[in-house]
């Protein structure tokens, strides 16, 4: 089964086509986020759950490209991510942690810049840039070495260290930010055009969705093709959340899978919780959260570029938005780690800590079955989880 053509990219907020034969941004009329459209109205030619399951033969169709046929043609800058464990709880039935620490670069934002910088070496695109919190850089990193591409990045400076190594170690320009993601993505944006530099920054381009966008075929698949009743997934600038969104709606296009779509749960840290604050006052956009502060470090985003998006889905899906405090992540990352044997990142610690949260208020029954999402490993933060544990023992 060969990877599809793209028809078009679409805008997410007012419609507008645009072709995909050049590099595209953002919508031109509008600057909404665009996402990747294929041509599949021809029934014969729509491929096949089936198709998937067919032994892996290469690159091409390990790991996330195993979903290649609903991704565009090119041929994959990969390290080998995606296809990630889907860990049954031992302590809490009907709860499948799904671990994406084991991504090359350790974080599922390998998956986004995958795709991503593929397709940028496919438009023979050269300098790469884009604002981070930390992970995303690495990744960015990783992949543009892989590429032959320069990437320059810009993350705020108490980053985790493990970040800011990774992208010498890469190779790629580093600069380090007195300030937060949207500081960065600012400096990216001023000088991008004087440095010929792409903006790689989440959802300012259609391909990092399309990348994190595997991450909903995969729980489906691996839990036989079926819903769960829920997915936390924790929320910085959401990329996963809308991709997953859009995974659902183009395997129900497919015929891939039938049912009641998850309640979206959108896992913020209390110390930077825009989206829990906007769903809660019922606005459909957010505002700029200030004085951000939280040791789940992919967290610290202030305004969320596709904030419009992620409340949206949330609201659809019958979801929320909760917000849960860096002790209480702290204390879901140490129950995770002694109790399943998982190292989880602060941010996914975030989601299990809010799934207990959202069980012990009675807003979800525990019947309900629940994919919660480790976006990282642990093993990133041991200087963030250091400093945990020094302020429990004074
Ligand atoms: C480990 C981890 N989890 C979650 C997030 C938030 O991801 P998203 O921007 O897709 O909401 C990040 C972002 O940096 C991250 O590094
Ligand atoms: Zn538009």
């Amino acid at each position: 089964m060969a990877m599809p053509k793209i028809a078009f990219l679409e805008c997410s907020r007012c419609g507008l086509h645009l072709d995909a034969v050049t590099p595209q941004t953002v919508c031109t009329a509008c600057s909404g986020p665009l996402y990747v459209r294929y041509d599949i109205a021809d029934a014969s030619a729509r491929p096949k759950r089936e198709d998937v399951e067919k032994n892996p033969n290469g690159a091409r169709r390990s790991g996330m490209w195993r979903y290649c046929m609903v991704l565009p043609e090119a041929e994959p800058v990969t390290l080998g991510e995606g296809w990630t464990p889907m860990l049954r709880s031992r302590l809490r039935p009907n709860v499948w942690l799904k671990d994406e620490g084991g991504n090359p670069t350790g974080s599922f934002k390998a998956r986004g810049l995958a795709l991503a910088v593929t397709m940028a070496r496919r438009y023979g695109l050269k300098k790469l840039a884009a604002p981070t919190a930390g992970n995303a850089g690495g990744a960015l990193a990783a992949y543009a070495a892989a590429a032959g591409i320069e990437a320059h990045i810009f993350m705020p400076k108490d980053a985790p260290l493990a970040n800011r190594i990774e992208c010498r170690a890469y190779g790629a320009k580093l600069t380090l930010v007195d300030g937060f993601i949207s500081d960065c993505a600012r400096i990216v944006a001023e000088r991008k055009a004087a440095e010929g530099w792409f903006d790689i920054s989440t959802l300012k381009e259609p391909f990092r969705v399309e990348g994190k966008k595997t991450m909903g075929y995969e729980l489906v698949e691996q839990l036989g093709w079926e819903y769960p009743d829920a997915v936390f997934y924790p929320t910085g600038g959401g990329v996963g959340l809308i991709g997953m969104w859009k995974a659902f709606a183009e395997m129900e296009e497919l015929g891939w899978v039938h049912g009641k779509r998850p309640k979206m749960i959108a896992v913020q840290a209390a110390g930077c919780a825009p989206i829990a604050r906007a769903f809660e006052n019922g606005e459909q956009v957010s505002q700029a959260w200030q004085n951000a502060h939280t040791f789940a470090a992919g967290l610290r985003v202030p305004k969320p570029y596709g904030d419009a998006l992620i409340l949206d889905i949330v609201r659809k899906s019958g979801g929320c938005a909760p917000a849960v405090t860096d002790a209480g992540i702290f204390a879901s990352l140490r129950d995770w780690a002694e109790h399943e044997g998982v190292l989880m990142s602060p941010e996914g610690a975030s989601a299990t800590a809010a799934y207990d949260q959202l069980i012990d208020s009675g807003a979800l029954r525990p019947e309900e079955r629940v994919v919660i999402f480790n976006t990282g490993s642990g093993s990133k933060y041991s200087e963030e989880i250091a400093a945990m544990f020094a302020q429990q023992t004074k």
